[in-house]
């Protein structure tokens, strides 16, 4: 198929761009190098991609940018849109709330709107456990996000759904939006709880605990990579999925494993932030009914492989 990944420098999206590459799908990557975080990381991502030896097109562009949106779907005539493309992380939406709007919500309207004037069939959305709101204390299925959300990146994600469901009525284009639940693994977003750690443990730095009660439930990256491949493959029908391994992991659990592999770990326990949920839970009984998902990694493996990768990777 011929698949557009938009946010294809980042970390999952570079990560499905070389499983789809191994499994002779046809690619385009967009994306803009955002100084979120390192562009430098991004470029590294891209050029990972293009170990393979498989020709793929980068296309650098912004797509808030509307005529170089249309340019690129103009010339692309795609099947698919794995639209990644995204400002992300709650701390940063609470101090930039404006740039949240103008890039998350303006970038997706515009993305929809080429692929539905370009006629593709299937558009999959990344959108976020975030849209649940701090729903505790059972797995959260598809149909309990109710707009309740604890902060402007939620916010933009839950508009950006709608915005979803406005553009599959105008166009009659396959819709599935897929809610990711914390994404960690080998090349991981270095904002986030996983490689930042990671990083500071290596360094012999200490580590800055906002949420000690706090519970995520981690999902490894070829388990979320798997999930958007079998969405590609096996998705019929306008649908909303959960994308998570289906356990939370409280805070206190993940800090014992690291300090197994750091026994100098040292923490500082901070207040809760602003705009963090309680806990994360997915049911994703739906994705595996009719996707056929099936996360295999559990965390402590997960945490293993992202560490071996760090130690090699950071010590290069
Ligand atoms: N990583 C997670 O745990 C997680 C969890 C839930 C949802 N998500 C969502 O999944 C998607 C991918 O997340 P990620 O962790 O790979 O993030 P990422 O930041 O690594 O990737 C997003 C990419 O989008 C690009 N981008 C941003 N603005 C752009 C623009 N205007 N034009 C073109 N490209 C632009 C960035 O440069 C970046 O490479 C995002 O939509 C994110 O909100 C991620």
């Amino acid at each position: 198929m011929n698949i557009l990944i938009t946010g294809g420098a980042g970390f999952i999206g570079s990560s499905l761009a070389r499983k789809l590459l191994l499994d002779n799908h046809q690619i385009t990557i967009v994306d803009n190098l955002h100084p979120y975080y390192s562009p430098e990381q991004k470029r590294e991502h891209v050029n990972e991609v293009k170990s393979l030896g498989i020709p793929f097109q980068f296309i650098k562009v912004d797509l808030v940018d509307e005529i170089s949106c249309k340019k690129v779907f103009e010339e692309g005539s795609f099947d698919v849109v794995v639209h990644l493309a995204a400002l992300p992380g709650v701390p940063y939406s609470i101090k930039q709330p404006h740039q949240y709007i103008d890039l998350d919500i303006k970038m997706t309207v515009n993305v929809l709107k080429y692929a539905g004037e370009t006629k593709v069939n299937h558009f999959i959305f990344a959108s976020s456990s975030s849209v649940y709101g701090n729903q505790t204390g059972a797995p959260l299925t598809e149909e309990m996000a109710n707009g309740q959300v604890a902060s402007p990146y939620a916010a933009a994600k839950y508009g950006a759904e709608s915005f979803c469901h406005a553009y599959q009525s105008l166009y009659g284009f396959q819709l599935t939006i897929l809610r990711f639940f914390t994404v960690y693994g080998p090349w991981g977003r270095p904002d986030m709880a996983i490689p930042l750690f990671i990083r500071k443990l290596m360094a012999g730095d200490s580590l800055d605990i906002y949420g000690y009660n706090s519970a995520r439930d981690y999902t490894y990256i070829d388990d979320i990579v798997n999930g958007i491949e079998r969405t590609i493959l096996y998705s019929k029908n306008n649908d909303t999925y959960n994308l998570g391994y289906g356990e939370p992991v409280y805070m206190e659990k993940l800090l014992d494993h690291l300090k197994s592999k750091f026994p100098r770990m040292k923490i500082n326990q901070l207040k809760d932030r602003r705009g963090d949920v309680k806990m994360t839970w997915s049911n994703i009984t739906k994705a595996k009914e009719k996707l056929g998902y099936n996360p295999l990694i559990n965390i402590e493996e997960g945490l293993d492989i992202t560490i071996r990768w760090a130690k090699k990777h950071f010590n290069r």
